[in-house]
């Protein structure tokens, strides 16, 4: 019987990745890979995640079940630094994930359970928006996003998709960071783009997996929390990967925003009874983290330091990237005001091989850059190499 399967593609990133490992010059570099990189190339572990660790160590005495809605007050935690007080708790229901993905699959499976048909999706986008929302039976509907030549978000054509789109359509948004392009959508343009879909009766999806990584905490959601305060309705899914530094732990929420605290509760009991036919609950460990985090005020303070670090080290590559490469192609000088760690450049595949093959940089065939990747010390070479294609 399974012969009438077909084997599926690889995942471009990972066979990447593989390639890379391959690779012994001594200068490769390797903008591909989708997670935070330090001075020295390494992921690191969150000061204050160490430190929460080892007080969960010493403190957890049980591994018995948490339940399908996860760790309540991870929950309660995470929406603070989510949604701040724009909306009365009692019109929030949340139940915890495994990541972000798990987060956006039980999105797409609850619009899919209240017969929802179509989202549409800016695009590019993450590759898996477009894969989790079909395999759980929507179709998605796309729009161009964002011009790689000028390094422009295309919002009038955005705006003008969601005009045409059908009271009761979903919408994914990206809430900052923009993956792939690192596109940004102003505070104005959120008030307006809230304000069509409130009047399409349209349902956002926002999709936050880089908090902090942008322009800070409170402003990378800053337009989510308009958004959220203008609908009546909407589905925000959190990633805790990036934000700290979490990856392989699968922490993750996903929160909708209701009209009512009944609807809040029927939401929730629906949210829940999917993950219990999915993956029956969420893993534990790394939403007992980003509880103690959230609820220890020094090991918030700790963890907020390192992250704006992180973000810092990011606006200063992006910086220093632009300024080398906007006399060779002017519209680059955006990579500067672009924000999160990926751009995505209009290189065609021929100059990505090389680029591969005569430099030893690595980034998949889109021509998106992790710029978290670069180490300030490699950005003049890299630079420099762009400039001889
Ligand atoms: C835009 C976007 N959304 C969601 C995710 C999901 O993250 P995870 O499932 O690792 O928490 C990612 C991860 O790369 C992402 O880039």
């Amino acid at each position: 019987m399974f012969d009438a399967l077909t084997r599926q593609p690889d995942d471009p990133l990972l066979a990447l990745i593989g390639l890379y490992r391959k690779d012994e010059r001594p200068g490769k570099v390797d903008l591909g890979v989708g997670v935070y990189r330090d001075e020295t190339g390494h992921t690191p572990i969150f000061r204050a995640v160490k430190a929460a660790e080892k007080r969960l160590l010493e403190t957890q005495d049980s591994k018995s079940y948490v339940g399908p809605e996860g760790d309540l007050v991870f929950i309660d935690h995470l929406w603070t630094l989510v949604g701040g007080d724009t909306i009365d708790r009692s019109h929030i229901a949340g139940v915890q994930t495994p990541g972000g993905s798990g987060a956006l699959r039980l999105a797409a499976d609850l619009i899919h359970q209240m017969g929802g048909k179509r989202i549409w999706i800016g695009l590019p986008s993450w590759p898996n928006h477009a894969s989790i929302f079909k395999t759980a039976g929507l179709e998605p509907a796309g729009y161009p996003f964002f011009d790689v030549p000028t390094q422009t978000v295309l919002f009038d054509t955005m705006i003008t998709a969601l005009q045409s789109a059908a009271a009761g359509d979903a919408v994914l948004l990206h809430a900052s960071c923009h993956n792939p392009t690192g596109g940004v959508i102003t505070q104005a343009q959120w008030m307006e783009l809230a304000a069509v879909i409130a009047e399409r009766g349209l349902l956002p999806l926002v999709d936050l997996a880089y908090q902090g990584f942008g322009r800070g905490l409170d402003e990378d959601v800053a337009g989510l929390r308009h958004l959220i305060g203008v609908v009546p309705e909407a589905l925000v899914a959190v990633s805790c990967s990036k934000s700290f530094g979490l990856y392989r732990e699968r922490a993750g929420a996903i929160f909708a925003v209701t009209a009512s605290s009944s609807s809040a509760d029927t939401v929730r009991s629906n949210l829940a009874g999917l993950a219990r036919t999915s993956y029956s609950m969420p893993p534990d460990h790394g939403a007992a983290i980003v509880r103690m985090i959230l609820s220890d005020a020094e090991l918030k303070r700790d963890w907020q330091a390192e992250l704006e670090t992180m973000r810092l080290r990011i606006t200063n590559i992006r910086r220093a990237l632009a300024e080398g490469l906007r006399d060779r192609w002017q519209a680059l000088g955006a990579v500067a005001s672009q924000e999160g760690m990926f751009s995505l450049l209009p290189l065609a595949e021929a100059d990505v091989m090389r680029l591969r093959n005569e430099h030893g940089i690595y980034m998949p065939g889109s021509g998106r850059i992790n710029i978290a990747g670069l180490k300030t010390a490699e950005v003049d070479g890299v630079i420099a190499n762009f400039k001889n294609l």
